[in-house]
């Protein structure tokens, strides 16, 4: 079992106050990505409940018992590192084994967990080889058979796969995951990757500043962002937020900014009203914007055309994003790769009114969750 939660959670470096109040409930079992942009203290929290950095007030728990006095090695956690220094004189069976090695585990368990690992890892074949002798993403899989062979109650993976390529680092997010409901295990995994966020977890923490923003399933940090930092954060591209103004003309919501005007959907009126303040941002994602250029597309309901000229097309074989301007502001939409658009003309363009979010403009809360 390790179910891990953390409690209001500080962590100071003098004056730098690099994790700010966390609260945040891991399952026993689950994969929980702490996702955020660099410097955020994705790092630091996992140090902290790691139990090689001490926490400056909050508390830590697994299972429900205090850990701060536990020191790292008393904590049943694995940690593989972004930058994972394998032993270049030995070979991968040795550098799999060494943590087995020095706990004194008995040589034919040993053997078993290595080879157990390695299968599972697809590196059986790979045994003998030193680590020059590997190539980026297989010296990758020896450090997580390191922390495997350990059979710990909780893993702890700092943005382990930055140092592959792109191609790669798809491949190898698939197996983590499949590793994960293999092993049967508590994941903790850090990442600045809004995708590799997406893809392999289970809840998504999304972290700004050392605060907290959104903590819940995929599902939920992509369709319903608490805030313009998680809807701008989270998605690639991501939801694009125009700055503009709301009210209500003959009773109907509408939103507008620098000669854009655009009628809102009745459900939007709750949040319009909530908007008392001046300024708004009005959200949208890439695909949830209709493009035609002939007049045949069926507009979303609900919805009013209006026109746009076409700032940037690019082509990326199954899709097409058009860079649109928009109210003062440069849009992305999501298109069909097959619709006939350069950069220069003028397209019709349609919000889907089901998918429209709006934020405070001054705080950035979402009005519409
Ligand atoms: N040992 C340290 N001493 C002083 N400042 C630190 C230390 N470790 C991290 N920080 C600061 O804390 C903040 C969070 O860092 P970190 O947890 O490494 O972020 P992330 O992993 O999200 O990139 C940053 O501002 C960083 O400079
Ligand atoms: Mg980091």
């Amino acid at each position: 079992m390790a179910k891990v939660v953390l409690e209001g959670v500080v962590k100071k470096f003098g004056p730098v106050t690099a994790v700010d109040d966390l609260t945040i409930e891991i399952a026993d079992r689950e994969f929980v990505t702490l996702v955020g942009p660099s410097g955020c203290g994705k790092t630091t929290t996992l140090r902290m409940i790691a139990g090689l950095e001490k926490v400056t007030a909050g508390q830590i728990y697994f299972d429900d018992d205090p850990v701060g006095h536990l020191p790292a090695d008393h904590r049943d956690i694995a940690m593989v590192f972004q930058s994972y220094a394998l032993y270049p004189h030995m070979n991968v069976y040795d550098n799999i084994g060494f943590a087995l090695r020095m706990m004194r585990v008995p040589r034919a368990e040993i053997d078993r967990r290595v080879k157990w690992a390695a299968e599972m890892l697809g590196i059986a074949d790979l045994l003998d080889r030193k680590p020059r002798q590997l190539s980026g993403g297989q010296r990758q899989r020896v450090a997580l058979g390191r922390s495997v062979v350990r059979e710990p109650a909780c893993f702890l993976l700092d943005e382990p796969l930055s140092n592959l390529d792109a191609k790669l680092r798809v491949t190898m997010r698939g197996e983590l995951k499949r590793l994960h409901l293999e092993l049967k295990r508590t994941f903790i995994y850090v990442t600045h990757d809004q995708a590799e966020a997406l893809t392999m977890s289970d809840r998504i923490a999304v972290i700004h500043d050392g605060r907290l923003q959104q903590y819940g399933p995929p599902d939920d940090v992509y369709n319903r962002p608490r805030n313009v930092f998680v809807a701008g954060f989270m998605g690639s591209p991501t939801m694009n937020l125009l700055g503009g103004d709301v009210g209500f003309r003959d009773g109907l919501p509408y939103f507008t900014a620098r000669g854009f005007e655009q009628s809102l959907p009745a459900r939007l009126a709750t949040a319009v009203r909530q908007a008392a303040r001046p300024g708004s941002f009005l959200g949208i994602r890439p695909e949830s914007i209709v493009v035609r250029v002939d007049g045949s597309t069926t507009p979303p309901r609900e919805s009013s055309w209006f026109d746009a000229p076409v700032y940037i097309q690019e082509p990326l074989g199954s899709d097409q994003f058009l860079t649109l301007e928009i109210g003062g502001t440069l849009v992305k939409a999501r298109t069909n790769p097959d619709l006939a658009v350069r950069a220069g003309d003028r397209v019709e363009v349609a919000f889907d009114p089901a998918k429209l979010h709006l934020f405070d403009g001054e705080t950035g809360v979402s009005l519409t969750i």
